[in-house]
């Protein structure tokens, strides 16, 4: 996933090339293909809005001719190193319009541009929220309220082709928010705009993408992905190509050594979902297909007993087994496809040489030898997360009620999910597991490589400064509870 080298030199080298390579497409990106393009610049974003506003398309002011200020062209993010308070409305380029911040008690009548998006600081970094709505989320804005699941995940630009295959198997909404600092930031819009051009059509109709930066690193401008998509008429995307034509190269983490702040990314993608309930999953983990109606059904049967018994705001999450499967072979879609890979030999759980315990659900070899009919789904087992599955690191539908992940964890330190889940063991969540649906990774079994190790043991002595710290703020906030 990072660039790793053992060579010093050969990495120095590596590094510089990649740096000039990108500086160089960026340059070219920006400057030959949009000379003749007026660009349109958000400056600073609205507080949110009313999200039943939203549905609707947010336009921007008809063109207003305003006189632009020709500066040479240069790269339109900041460093660290120079970000000094530029003043942003002085510093356009020659094909750069000013937009103002939209003021959101005026009459829109005037617009007719997309966009639906609102930043927010946290902490250090910036969050573009909506930044390219799902189609579906305009036209069908009622079906991704109730009556839905969304699946919402993050990830960099290097994994965002998962998306199409999730969208493929959800039938539902999906969430997804996408780490972007500095000169990731053209690329994965760009990877974005072709998975919406060339991938399956549910990219463009259930797929609502977010952006994460840090704030030093953020464009001075961020430009519409309408006035990004424009681009696409000076290079026209080949869909038969595959992603290869488009890899233009960003080694930003790399080079800044930018850990990857998973749980912001995490947070940000589930509170944007629309809909009750959200599956909160990692970008690599395959569904199995027909969860939503199936699960919806369950709620409903579950609602009403809930209704019987007298139970008010029951504590439970819906949590699915895991699966590796090996290169080879293609994720399996129904339990029956995945029962067989697992008698065969070529399925695995999740992790399972690498974290055997993060997997280990009760009776789970008892969940291989049961079948359900095909159409159905149940709950296998109720359990708590306690001794001895404390190292549990269950993936579930669950709701924005639940406690949100720390977000100074980062994904190097590892153990990213764990204070979370140690959170719902002491507010004594009940953990059901399913019966009849999975979640698989993107084929290739994962092993324990040392340099991996070596590379991220520093993010791990961080995280695990901060987690020690989280529990103990949690016991003081829950009291202790036996068995967590
Ligand atoms: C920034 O630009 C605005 C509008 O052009 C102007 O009013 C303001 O004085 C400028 N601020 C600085 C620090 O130059
Ligand atoms: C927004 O527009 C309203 C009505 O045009 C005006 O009264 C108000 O001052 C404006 N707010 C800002 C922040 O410009
Ligand atoms: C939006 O404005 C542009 C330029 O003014 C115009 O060409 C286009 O037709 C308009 N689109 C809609 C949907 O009104
Ligand atoms: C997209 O979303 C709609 C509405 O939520 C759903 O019916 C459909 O199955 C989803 N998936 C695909 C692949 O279109
Ligand atoms: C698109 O890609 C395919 C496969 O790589 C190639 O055969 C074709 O010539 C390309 N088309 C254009 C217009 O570049
Ligand atoms: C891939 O799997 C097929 C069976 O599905 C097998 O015949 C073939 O040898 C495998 N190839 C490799 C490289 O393991």
């Amino acid at each position: 996933m990072w660039l790793r080298n053992e060579g010093r030199l050969f990495g120095v080298v590596f590094v510089l090339f990649n740096v000039l390579l990108a500086v160089f497409n960026v340059l070219n990106y920006r400057v030959t293909s949009r000379a003749t393009v007026p660009c349109v610049v958000i400056v600073a974003p609205t507080p949110a809005p009313d999200p039943r506003q939203q549905h609707r398309r947010a336009p921007l002011p008809a063109p207003q001719a305003r006189t632009a200020v020709p500066v040479p062209p240069s790269l339109t993010w900041t460093d660290p190193g120079n970000a000094v308070s530029e003043n942003q409305t002085a510093s356009t380029t020659p094909h750069t319009r000013i937009l103002l911040p939209r003021n959101a008690t005026e009459p829109e009548e005037s617009y007719n541009y997309t966009s639906a998006w609102d930043t927010e600081i946290r902490d250090k970094y910036t969050i573009v929220k909506r930044y390219i709505p799902a189609d579906g989320f305009f036209l069908r804005p009622s079906g991704f309220d109730e009556g839905s699941v969304t699946l919402s995940t993050q990830g960099t630009f290097e994994f965002l082709h998962h998306v199409s295959e999730l969208c493929s198997r959800w039938d539902g909404p999906l969430s997804v928010s996408v780490y972007a600092p500095g000169t990731d930031l053209p690329v994965a819009v760009r990877k974005i705009l072709f998975l919406r051009r060339c991938g399956p059509i549910c990219v463009r109709t259930n797929v609502t993408w977010h952006l994460a930066y840090e704030t030093v690193l953020a464009p001075v401008r961020l430009e519409s992905p309408e006035e990004m998509a424009e681009l696409e008429q000076y290079e026209p995307f080949n869909c038969s190509a595959g992603f290869g034509p488009l890899e233009l190269v960003s080694e930003i983490r790399s080079s800044k050594k930018l850990p990857y702040p998973i749980n912001v990314a995490r947070n940000v993608a589930r509170q944007l979902a629309t809909t009750r309930y959200v599956l909160a999953s990692d970008i690599e983990l395959y569904p199995s297909l027909n969860i939503v109606q199936r699960f919806l059904q369950l709620v409903s049967r579950l609602a009403e007993k809930d209704k019987n018994a007298g139970i008010v705001k029951p504590r439970r999450v819906f949590t699915f087994p895991i699966f590796e499967i090996k290169k080879n072979f293609s994720a399996p879609k129904t339990k029956a496809e995945l029962v067989k890979r697992v008698k065969d030999g070529h399925a695995i759980f999740f992790h399972k040489w690498v974290c055997d315990a993060c997997q280990n659900f009760p009776r789970r070899d008892q969940w291989l030898r049961s079948l359900p009919p095909e159409d159905s789904l149940g709950v296998f087992e109720v359990t708590k997360r306690q001794m001895p599955r404390t190292a549990w690191e269950p993936i579930y539908i669950g709701t924005n009620e639940e406690p949100l992940y720390d977000e100074r964890l980062t994904w190097e330190g590892k153990r990213d999910k764990m204070s979370q889940m140690y959170e719902l063991c002491l507010m004594d969540y009940d953990f059901y597991v399913l019966d009849n649906a999975f979640l698989v990774h993107a084929p290739g079994i994962k092993t324990l490589s040392n340099l991996d190790q070596r590379r991220r043991a520093p993010f791990m002595y961080k995280n695990n400064a901060v987690h020690n710290k989280l529990l103990a703020q949690m016991k003081k906030k829950y009291g202790s509870r036996k068995g967590c």
